[in-house]
């Protein structure tokens, strides 16, 4: 497979090429694998992302959506368990490869970074659901950038951020091109309305009651009147959000076995702009540029 040492991570991060995207070793392994083996289940809902665009958060949501006639927020397996691990993520090596992923899931609820062309076939087609998370580009690249940074244990002196900037352009991110992992959702999201839904980041942040109750509908699990009334929607928005979630035990200190990536990575900032603190006027009018030309002719808007 093609192969790109990235820059900023002084020769410790390795990508490789597979089908159309970037993405390291394990993860490509465990793509093929499930590529070969995996079988969706019509009752499956998968969430699916771009690394660093809300993923944890989707994931918590739709936990706490599916589970709330049997726990609330003092009940919750949220409270004691990292999101990564109540919602497993299909590529991870290990879990397809022991064929445990359904076997351990107690719900339907499954993550992937997979571009939408490279998902196993039967998640295209059977009539499972998908929910894509996405956002503003400029906010997923310095997100990317610290996550990558500090599972290496780099400081941002020894990792310079432009050079990570310069790498993204080039379309060498997580699962990047990332324009290319939007713009395959997003084509599929418009042929199969009913099988994929999109949610972006910044809406979920400004109006997160609708988008959460749009959540609920499309996942087959919507809220009922005297739930909203009892303010059911309200707890799980909040329970759910940076503030409480980052303040968690277990999102303070754990870390899944044998992953580089502590809990705490995952709950940085939490913010809508964060970009605008990294991004030299310059850089930004670049990625703009690369952005209108990426999408030019689709409604969407990432900037
Ligand atoms: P920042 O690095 O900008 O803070 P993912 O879950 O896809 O890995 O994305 C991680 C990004 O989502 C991080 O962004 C993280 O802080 C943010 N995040 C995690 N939990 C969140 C929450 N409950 N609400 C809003 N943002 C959240």
């Amino acid at each position: 497979l093609p192969q790109h040492t990235n820059s900023w991570s002084k020769g410790k991060m390795i990508m490789y090429k597979y089908q159309d995207f970037w993405s390291i070793k394990h993860l490509i392994e465990g793509a093929i694998l499930a590529q070969q083996s995996f079988k969706a289940e019509p009752s499956d809902v998968f969430l699916c992302s771009a690394p660093k665009t809300g993923t944890t958060w989707l994931k918590s949501l739709s936990f706490a959506i599916l589970t709330r006639e049997k726990f609330d927020e003092s009940t919750t397996p949220l409270l004691t368990k990292f999101a990564h691990e109540c919602v497993p993520l299909l590529e991870n090596s290990h879990v397809v490869e022991h064929e445990n992923i359904r076997k351990n899931l107690s719900l339907p609820l499954i993550s992937t970074h997979l571009p939408y062309a490279s998902l196993p076939e039967s998640v295209i087609s059977s009539n499972c659901k998908i929910v894509y998370i996405y956002r503003n580009i400029k906010d997923v690249i310095v997100s990317q950038y610290h996550f990558g940074r500090e599972a290496l244990k780099l400081s941002m002196e020894d990792a310079p951020f432009e050079e990570a900037f310069n790498d993204f352009c080039k379309g060498v991110s997580g699962y990047g091109p990332y324009w290319d992992h939007v713009l395959g959702y997003w084509k599929a999201s418009l042929e199969r309305p009913e099988k994929i839904l999109l949610l972006k980041y910044e809406d979920l942040k400004s109006e997160p009651k609708s988008n959460v109750k749009r959540l609920a509908d499309f996942i087959g699990s919507p809220f009922s009147v005297d739930e909203e009334k009892a303010g059911v929607v309200d707890n799980i928005i909040k329970f759910c959000g940076f503030e409480n979630m980052s303040k968690l035990e277990v999102n303070k200190t754990g870390k899944i076995n044998g992953s580089l990536f502590e809990n705490r990575f995952y709950y940085r900032k939490g913010k809508v702009g964060d970009w605008m603190n990294y991004l030299t006027n310059e850089m930004k009018e670049k990625i703009d540029k690369l952005t209108d030309e990426k999408f030019d002719g689709t409604s969407l808007l990432l900037k």
